[in-house]
């Protein structure tokens, strides 16, 4: 099995990726035809977003400590599309826009719409594993 075959096995039904996009095709992830539909693409920290008008993708990653890479994601209960990062509870509406304690935007990752593909660039920590933890030596070992 060719490198690239193996690696599309992973992603969802009606991704593709092509270099540093992906490739969504709107026929199969119709959540996303539909004003308020959000598809998150956890192994590309990627969320998008269905609005009245368009498609929006943001990045993930918390803009709060974005070198700690904490991950953003859908508070689910909510009416409209709400987005929060657990470590301390900033949360951003369906256009990325700070509420409550958020002082920053949810960074956006770059779309364009071709027919029925939505092409989404990939951000540059998009697939980076969050650090783990240092430990701290026992100085009296
Ligand atoms: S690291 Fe996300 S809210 Fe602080």
């Amino acid at each position: 099995m060719p490198d690239g075959a193996r690696s599309m096995t992973a992603l969802p039904e009606g991704v593709t990726r092509h270099g540093d996009a992906l490739h969504i095709d709107l026929k199969v992830r119709t959540e996303l035809l539909e004003k308020g539909g959000v598809l998150e693409l956890k192994a590309f920290r990627l969320l998008l977003v269905r609005s009245r008008k368009r498609v929006r993708a943001f990045c993930a990653t918390c803009p709060h400590k974005p070198k700690k890479l904490y991950r953003v994601h859908r508070v689910r209960k909510a009416a409209v599309p709400l987005f929060r990062c657990p470590k301390h509870d900033w949360t951003w509406d369906h256009k990325g826009r700070p509420r409550g304690k958020a002082k920053k935007k949810l960074p956006r990752a770059r779309t364009e719409l071709l027919g029925e593909t939505l092409v989404v660039q990939l951000p540059e920590n998009a697939t980076a594993p969050p650090k783990k933890k240092k430990r701290k030596k026992n100085a009296e070992r």
